[in-house]
Order: C-alpha cells, then sequence, then structure tokens
C-alpha cells in the first residue's frame, strides 16, 4: 500500500467537491488511513486572511494581483501544511490547487497558461497532486446549486464560468493519467461510487 499520497479536488462552482472530498475522508478513515483535509484558498492561519480578501474584498483587484493572491496562500500551504503532512505519511486531500489558478486565472480571466504554469511552479516548489478529480457539471446545475448568495468568484458570470469549465476539460486532456474528469450532473452517491473506483488503484 502507498502512503503519503497528495489528492486534489478540482472543478468550477457548485460542482459538488467539496462533499465529496468529505465523503472519501470519511471512507479511508473507515479503512483506518490517516487523512488530512485542507483547502485552498486560506487553509487555517495567515491564509484564512488571504481567503478573506480573495472572496470578499469589493473593491477593484487587477487579474495579475488575484493570481498572486491566489499563489502566494499556496506557497504558505505548501510549506507550512501540505509537505509537514505528506511527509508524515498522511493521505492528503486538498480542495482545489494549482489546476484551479489554470481554470480560473488562465482560462476563466485570460491571463497567460505558460506564465501561470511557472508561477504555480515557484508557489509549490515543483511538487504535483498524485491524482487530480475534476467533478465536471453544466451551468445550470451549477446555477441550481450557488444559489442566489454569490462571493466575489461566483458573481463572474456565465461565459466566464464556461472558460472555467472548459480550461479544466482540456487540462484533463493534457494529462490523463493525473486528472480524471467525473460527469457530476448525477447524484452524490453514483458520484461518490466513481470516486472510490479511482482511488481503489491508487491506495490499495
Ligand atoms: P470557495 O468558497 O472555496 O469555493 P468552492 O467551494 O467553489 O471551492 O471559493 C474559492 C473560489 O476561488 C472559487 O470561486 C475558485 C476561486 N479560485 C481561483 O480563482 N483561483 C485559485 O487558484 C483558487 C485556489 C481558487
Amino acid at each position: 500500500m502507498k502512503k503519503g499520497l497528495f489528492i486534489t479536488f478540482e472543478g468550477a462552482d457548485g460542482c459538488g467537491k467539496t462533499t465529496q472530498l468529505n465523503l472519501l475522508c470519511q471512507y479511508l478513515q473507515s479503512k483506518g488511513l490517516d487523512v488530512l483535509l485542507t483547502r485552498e484558498p486560506g487553509a487555517k492561519g495567515l491564509g484564512e486572511k488571504i481567503r478573506e480578501i480573495l472572496l470578499n474584498y469589493d473593491g477593484e483587484v487587477s487579474d495579475r494581483c488575484e493570481s498572486f493572491l491566489f499563489l502566494a496562500d499556496r506557497a504558505q500551504h505548501i510549506d507550512k501544511i501540505i509537505i509537514p503532512a505528506i511527509n508524515s505519511n498522511k493521505i492528503v486531500l486538498c480542495d482545489r490547487h494549482t489546476d484551479s489558478t489554470v481554470a480560473y486565472q488562465g482560462y476563466g480571466r485570460g491571463l497567460d497558461i505558460e506564465q501561470i504554469n511557472r508561477l504555480n511552479n515557484i508557489a509549490t516548489n515543483g511538487l504535483k497532486p498524485d491524482l487530480t478529480f475534476v467533478f465536471d457539471i453544466d451551468i445550470e446545475t451549477s446555477m441550481k446549486r450557488v444559489g442566489d448568495s454569490k462571493d466575489r468568484m461566483e458573481s463572474s458570470g456565465k461565459d466566464f464560468f464556461n472558460r472555467v469549465r472548459n480550461g479544466y476539460l482540456d487540462l484533463a486532456k493534457k494529462e490523463p493519467s493525473r486528472i480524471k474528469v467525473i460527469n457530476s450532473n448525477r447524484s452524490i452517491d453514483e458520484i461518490h461510487k466513481d470516486v472510490i473506483k479511482i482511488i481503489e488503484n491508487y491506495i490499495f
């Protein structure tokens, strides 16, 4: 059995990845595995302050500044939380990571993707997820799930949503062995079963 895995959960807003992350956590813990649940932006400490700015600041934020705030949060998260957990053989389940910046700031906001890849690499010190789930949903499902109380990122509109979604699908085509796309316009249980099928090849 492998230990010290790094697994990321990705997808456009409202895709249900946090529910799936919690279900997978319960499943792995029921098998006696040591799991760390964490998220970006804003796992804890300084990260929570950066998250507050990113999601709630109501003044103007330039696209490049937004990217650097996500990247600053990531560098802190990698150094202080993710690397120590992997080094102590935990299975790290992370709600959003590098692919979010490529999908949202790259495909969504239109920033240069090669440049984002380089900056991501600096922020992570070269660490890559072992496995990434992309929970793919259409705009109608997303709108139903997100509802009316939207944060700054969720207020970016339909075209933005579709660019982000297509960004994730493109990324998955480029890295099929790391990134697994799961049709998430289905029930929580059906999606969870797909997650388990994939995870069993990695862990057991
Ligand atoms: P959050 O409330 O954590 O939403 P979700 O449950 O959808 O993950 O908000 C995070 C928002 O930040 C989400 O809209 C995606 C966005 N984001 C980026 O734009 N770039 C990034 O690098 C990251 C990590 C998140």
